[in-house]
């Protein structure tokens, strides 16, 4: 398991590259705190990092579909589906009992935004950005 933003993750539209740069910071902080098998409490910081998280991706999802809008593309439904997927499970999993088991589902949480997060870039977004620069929209 690793949480690592790669270059191969860069679209080539500075500010979504930016916004997935910050979501994979956001996540980094997330698999720190998965990391740690001590026998401290840190649900405090597992809530923080994970509200952090929802509220970043909330405000990239938003701002994704409105370029979409704008510009006419006609993947935004699937767009749509995927990002509410992805609020979906993250709410799904933070909601389990993270106070008793606190490694266990920050574990989980970080498997699946790892996996979710690099497939949904590679796939799901590149194909908005490639119609994006065929249309000269954003250089
Ligand atoms: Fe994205
Ligand atoms: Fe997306």
């Amino acid at each position: 398991m690793s949480f690592q933003w790669k270059d191969r993750y860069a679209l080539g539209i500075p500010e979504i590259d930016r916004q997935h740069g910050k979501l994979f910071e956001i996540g980094t902080k997330v698999y720190d705190l998965a990391l740690l098998n001590d026998s401290y409490d840190h649900y405090d910081e597992i809530m923080g990092v994970l509200q952090e998280l929802l509220d970043y991706t909330e405000y990239h999802f938003n701002y994704e579909e409105e370029l979409m809008k704008t510009h006419n593309y006609d993947g935004i439904e699937q767009q749509h589906k995927d990002h509410s997927f992805y609020v979906l499970k993250i709410k799904s999993i933070s909601s389990k009992d993270i106070d008793e088991n606190q490694q266990k589902t920050t574990i989980e949480i970080v498997d699946f935004l790892s996996d979710w997060i690099s497939s949904h870039i590679l796939l799901s977004d590149r194909n908005y950005a490639t119609f994006f620069k065929e249309k000269g929209i954003i250089a």
